[in-house]
């Protein structure tokens, strides 16, 4: 069987540069790479809710954002099926019984949902739909029977949890119906956590220190000029550190030789440019001016796209309607499989009734 992909986001914002370098970048190598027999991006709107039920408008706007995202760096419908979770009911099917198989000792323990029940002060009082969010994101997975999950390093729990829940399901029923996935986590230590433009461990929107996909020509421009570097670093002429400094850390995720033949050619490449910095004599700005060119160089192609998609937006959500549709079938069929494994599938089944009827003649 060939390999398959499932991966998604949940839909709370629009999408920066640090899913573009831990992610997305790496969903349109892999979607062009042709190594894929079916691939699907889900836009999780129902994981989302599960910590923002109060505040649906957000994730009903956010799904729009994250399409257009998805579109502009080079998702192509044609190859990637693009949809929207909540619409996949199978998917909640699946998940109540998947849920037979999971204990909450064992969901207690999830890292993640740890750290996520103390960023949102969930410690006294946890919503069910949260807790158990991870077996949701089993049944996102096995649905499609994906091989491949291309995540960020915080999902491995839940692809083990996954893993898990795939073994059980298959041993419990005795059935060869589900299919153990494998991450794929970014092999660049960078790529897996571009720090926010204020230095500090991650691009979050609720730091505000996010360069978003979206973000204008201009926008970007004020976001880089003020970005964090060395705050010894006050004389040009002062010895300066890479290390910590955002600036150097996004050149490492972005800049290649070539951009410095095109925008810097005093130095070969990064190496020589650090050299100077940590030497002394290397201004900031200098070091913004080309971080700026080739950030924009990066964004520029999707820029345009983008431009194109938003001037046709009902065309857009039809292509999250087809996808969803394409989907939809998917998890149904596998529905299908798991419900007969489970013995529940009296209508589909006509031994059973004639079986029935046998043992009540006797
Ligand atoms: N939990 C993922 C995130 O927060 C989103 C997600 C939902 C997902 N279901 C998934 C990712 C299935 C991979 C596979 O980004």
């Amino acid at each position: 069987m060939g390999k398959i992909i499932l991966t998604g986001d949940r839909p709370t914002g629009r999408l920066h540069l640090g899913h573009y370098v831990g992610s997305l970048k790496r969903r349109v190598e892999l979607q062009n790479s042709g190594e894929f027999e079916k691939i699907f991006i889900m836009i999780a709107d129902a994981q989302a809710l599960t910590d923002n039920f109060d505040n649906p408008d957000k994730i009903r706007d956010n799904i729009i954002e994250v399409a257009l995202d998805y579109l502009s760096v080079g998702l192509d419908p044609a190859k990637t099926n693009m949809f929207i979770q909540s619409v996949v009911t199978e998917l909640t099917e699946l998940t109540f019984y998947y849920a037979n198989l999971v204990t909450v000792s064992r969901l207690e323990r999830n890292p993640t949902v740890k750290t996520e029940i103390k960023m949102r002060n969930f410690e006294t009082s946890i919503p069910v739909g949260f807790f158990t969010y991870p077996i949701s994101q089993a049944s996102d997975i096995t649905a499609f029977k994906a091989t491949t999950v291309p995540v960020g390093e915080d999902q491995l729990p839940m692809i083990e949890q996954t893993r898990e829940i795939v073994r059980k399901f298959n041993t419990t029923y005795n059935a060869d119906v589900l299919v153990e996935p494998d991450a794929l986590i970014p092999t660049n230590q960078i790529c897996s956590r571009l720090p926010g433009t204020d230095g500090k461990a991650k691009m979050s929107k609720s730091l505000g220190n996010c360069i978003y996909l979206s973000d204008p020509e201009d926008v970007v421009k004020q976001k880089v000029m003020s970005m964090f570097t060395d705050p010894d670093h006050i004389q040009i002429n002062d010895p300066g550190k890479v290390e910590g400094n955002a600036v150097f850390t996004y050149l490492d995720a972005f800049a290649t030789d070539e951009d410095f033949a095109e925008f810097l050619p005093d130095y070969k490449n990064l190496d020589e440019m650090k050299e100077h910095y940590r030497r002394g004599g290397l201004g900031d700005v200098k070091c913004k001016k080309l971080l700026l060119n080739v950030i924009n160089k990066e964004l520029a192609p999707i820029r345009a796209r983008r431009k194109e998609f938003e001037k046709d937006i009902p065309a857009v959500y039809e292509i999250l309607r087809k996808g969803t549709e394409v989907a939809r079938a998917e998890a149904a069929q596998t529905l299908s499989e798991v419900k007969a494994a489970m013995r529940i599938n009296y209508f589909d089944d006509a031994a059973l009734i004639q079986g029935q009827q046998e043992k009540f003649n006797s």
